[in-house]
Order: C-alpha cells, then sequence, then structure tokens
C-alpha cells in the first residue's frame, strides 16, 4: 500500500526540514532575477495581479497535489506517477508525465546555471569596488562586458554546475537543511534593508504604482501566460522537483499547511524584490524593460551609492548565489533519482551523467548572449520573431512544459485518482478545505491553463 513505501533515498528529518528545503527550492532567482524582469516587460501591476491569483489558485492546490502524489509514490517522478496510475487501475504511460517533467529539469536548470553563474561573478565585482559611486553608464558597461565574453560566462557555469553536482553527488538531505535554515532569513532581512533604501530614493511611490496598480489595457494573453509561467517557475512546480522532495516528507506532516508556507515565503520574496528594484530603476532613469539584465543593473547601482555598499552588495549576491544553489539542486534531483532508480546507476555516476548533459545544454544559454546574439531560430514562427535562443529554452521549459506538467498533475490527482486516496494522503478528511482543494485541482487548474494555452495560440495565429 501507498502508505508503507519508503523512498530509497530517505526522509528528512522533520516536517520543517520539508519545509525549509522546499522553500529552498522554490526561491531562487525566479524570485530576485526573473520576476522583477518579468513584471517589467509585461507592464506591472497586471501582471502582477494575475501572478497572485495565479499562486493562490493554481500554485497551491498544485503543490498540494504534487507532494501528495510524490509523498504516495516515494519514487521518482516516473516511477511515481507510473506506481500511482498502476494502483488506481490506470495506464502506466502516465510516466510521461514524469518525463516530461525531466526533459523540463534538462531545459531549466541549464539555463539557470548560466545565471546563476552571472550571480556569481558579481559577487567578486561588488566585493571589488567596481560599482562605488556608479552610474547607469558604469553599471551597463559592466553587464556588457561579461555577457559579450563566452569564455568568462562558460567557466561560472561550469563552476555553479560543479557546486550543484556536488550536493547532489552526496544526496540532497544532510547540507541543504542547515544552509536554507540560515541563509534564508539572512536573504529576507537584506532584502528588507533594500526596500529601505528603495523607500529613501525618492521614488517609492512610482515603483508601488508600477507593481501595484494595474493597466488592464496590458493585459494580453501572453502576459496571462507568462503570469502562469512564472508562478509555476518561481513555485518549483509542474516538473517533478516538488514531488521529489515530497517522497522525502515524512507520514503525518500536514501538507496543506506546508504548500501554503512555502508558497508564501516565496511570493513575499518575490514582491520584496520588486520593491527593492523598481524604484531604484526609476530614481536611476533606467526602464523597466530591460529583460535578464535587470537587476544586475539596478542593484548594482543602489550598491554604488549607498554607504556600506560594497559589503552590502557582496552580501546580497554570495546570499543570491546561494538561493539559486538551493534551487539547482532540486533540479537535478529529478533527473538523477530517475537515473538512479530506473537505469540502475550509482548516485554518484547519475550525478555525472545527468550534469554533463545539461552543462552541454547550458552552452547555447552561454552564446545566446554573445556570438548567437543576434540569431532569432524561429523568426518565421508566429509570435517568436523577438526570441533568442535563451527566449525560446526559457518558453518551452517555463511557459510550456511547467504549466502543461501542472495541468495534467491536477488532473491526475482530481480525476485519475479516487477520492479515497487523495482524501487519506492529505490527511484532510472530507473537510471544507479538502473539498475546496478538490474543486480546484478538478476545475479551476485544469480548465485555467488550458483557456491560458488555448488563447496564447490564437493571439500566436493571429500575429
Ligand atoms: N523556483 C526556483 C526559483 O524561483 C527555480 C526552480 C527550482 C524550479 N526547481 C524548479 C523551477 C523546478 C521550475 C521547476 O528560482
Amino acid at each position: 500500500m501507498g502508505a508503507r513505501r519508503v523512498s530509497v533515498h530517505g526522509e528528512w528529518s522533520s516536517r520543517l526540514a520539508f519545509v525549509l528545503a522546499a522553500t529552498g527550492s522554490a526561491v531562487g532567482l525566479g524570485n530576485i532575477w526573473k520576476f522583477p524582469y518579468m513584471a517589467g516587460e509585461n507592464g506591472g501591476g497586471a501582471f502582477v495581479l494575475v501572478y497572485l491569483l495565479c499562486v493562490a489558485c493554481v500554485g497551491v492546490p498544485v503543490m498540494m497535489a504534487e507532494v501528495l502524489l510524490g509523498r504516495r509514490g516515494r519514487r521518482n517522478p516516473l516511477e511515481t506517477m507510473a506506481t500511482l496510475a498502476r494502483e488506481e487501475g490506470r495506464s502506466a504511460h502516465w510516466r510521461w508525465l514524469g518525463g516530461m517533467g525531466i526533459v523540463a529539469a534538462f531545459l531549466i536548470l541549464s539555463f539557470y546555471s548560466v545565471i546563476a553563474g552571472w550571480t556569481l561573478a558579481y559577487v567578486f565585482r561588488t566585493a571589488g569596488g567596481v560599482f562605488d559611486g556608479a552610474t547607469a553608464t558604469t553599471v551597463n558597461r559592466v553587464f556588457a562586458a561579461l555577457v559579450a565574453d563566452p569564455e568568462r560566462l562558460l567557466a561560472w557555469h561550469t563552476i555553479f554546475m560543479g557546486m550543484t553536482m556536488i550536493v547532489v553527488a552526496r544526496g540532497v538531505r544532510g547540507g541543504l537543511e542547515r544552509a536554507v535554515r540560515f541563509l534564508m532569513p539572512a536573504l529576507f532581512v537584506l532584502l528588507i534593508v533594500l526596500v529601505g533604501y528603495a523607500l529613501n530614493s525618492g521614488r517609492f511611490d512610482e515603483g508601488l504604482r508600477f507593481l501595484f496598480a494595474p493597466d488592464f489595457g496590458r493585459l494580453t494573453a501572453a502576459v496571462v501566460l507568462a503570469a502562469v509561467g512564472q508562478a509555476f517557475f518561481s513555485l518549483s512546480l509542474g516538473m517533478g522537483a516538488i514531488m521529489i522532495y515530497g517522497s522525502y516528507l515524512p507520514h503525518g506532516a500536514s501538507i496543506a499547511r506546508t504548500s501554503m508556507t512555502v508558497a508564501a515565503a516565496d511570493t513575499a520574496v518575490a514582491l520584496l524584490a520588486g520593491l527593492a528594484i523598481f524604484p531604484i530603476l526609476f530614481a536611476e532613469g533606467l526602464h523597466p524593460d530591460q529583460g535578464p539584465s535587470l537587476i544586475f543593473k539596478a542593484l548594482p547601482l543602489a550598491f554604488g551609492h549607498m554607504p556600506g555598499g560594497a559589503f552590502f552588495g557582496t552580501l546580497f549576491f554570495v546570499l543570491l548565489v546561494f538561493a539559486a544553489w538551493t534551487s539547482a539542486i532540486s533540479l537535478l534531483e529529478p533527473p538523477v533519482t530517475w537515473l538512479v532508480e530506473n537505469r540502475g546507476m550509482s548516485r554518484v555516476r547519475a550525478t555525472v551523467w545527468a550534469g554533463v548533459v545539461t552543462w552541454l545544454l547550458g552552452l547555447c544559454t552561454v552564446f545566446s548572449f554573445n556570438l548567437w546574439s543576434g540569431w532569432r531560430p524561429l523568426a518565421a514562427v508566429p509570435g517568436f520573431a523577438a526570441k533568442g535562443v535563451f527566449d525560446i529554452i526559457d518558453f518551452f521549459g517555463s511557459d510550456v512544459l511547467l504549466p502543461l506538467g501542472g495541468l495534467l498533475i491536477s488532473v491526475f490527482a482530481g480525476w485519475v485518482m479516487a477520492r479515497a486516496s487523495s482524501a487519506e494522503e492529505l490527511g484532510l478528511g472530507e473537510s471544507p478545505g479538502y473539498r475546496v482543494w478538490r474543486f480546484l485541482v478538478r476545475y479551476v487548474t485544469p480548465a485555467g491553463i488550458g483557456a491560458v494555452f488555448l488563447f496564447r495560440l490564437k493571439d500566436a495565429l493571429a500575429s
């Protein structure tokens, strides 16, 4: 029976350990690097509003579904889906949902590692005082010089992948718990310091308005899809990372409470990052529409001007590296557990394989910012005319595979699984909370994601 299965990779020492690990997975570049630039590109308030709605109505129920599937299956995503489907008397082809997640993990980690490499590089730039008294011109130049150099990007990407592989090869439970317990609160405090600085930048109101006053004229299907994709990305949902972490969760821990805690922490960090960054941006006369370089320009400007900026800046980028690290670990874990359980590899060997494949794929992102920066591989496809290689990998990983994975996870948890099974695993009985969850995963999540995909398709075909 599902209730008795245990994971061959062990278990978290407590519910808190799971909360910390899942928060470590969720809080990362998605919150501090991606959320602000996505909000900036998609017009601010309207995007943020849709994002918050997605986190509450789609993110939390899907997270609960992922944790419950993981804890019941206790295997890598492929085997978990196959086992649970068989148990419910359904087709073992559901394993391909897990397979899709593993593809998404490779795609996402491949670019994630490159961007995390930028944060590593910025630790040294900031510590070296490069940004003391910096102007917009300086920060633009420093950023352009970094990404224009494929060798440097490659070196940082390699270092970051190496760091991630070391932890995964040794098993994720030991160090992760300890690291997250101290680093996450520290990151939180530093973000608050930054928001405090932004408060005095003179443009706080403007930043606040940009983030929270929705301009519904900007609400297109593409913006809504971007918000859905971002919610999945930021919460680490839709590909089995949370499923894997759920498979190490001890029985008896409340899945609902745990998921809400993780989602709340993740959202708080994203909003704080937005509140820190936009006022600074406006004060410096930079456009919110900078794309992936946004925080690498806005934050150095702030650090360059505040007292003790080199110190705070260095500390900030160090913490960001750690946040990215704990997220990258959760991206590498699903492919590795699959290789261990299904291909009979040792953990070390599996990590090397998965790591090297990801590293190679990462070269596409490395070159996307320099050698291939003018290349628009899908220029002929409607809606892709402006997308470079990195944008395309990100789009398929984050905006297509993650929401699709989330949709199928909901369908599985809400429709395929017997009511008795999910009620038992969530441990909520037939309470109102359980009914709300079941309604959300059966109707709201699939219909919402499905509608967004259809509208997006219609938009793309019309353009
Ligand atoms: N959520 C992480 C972030 O915000 C990234 C991440 C980790 C992730 N694991 C994931 C994204 C699984 C999607 C799926 O930075």
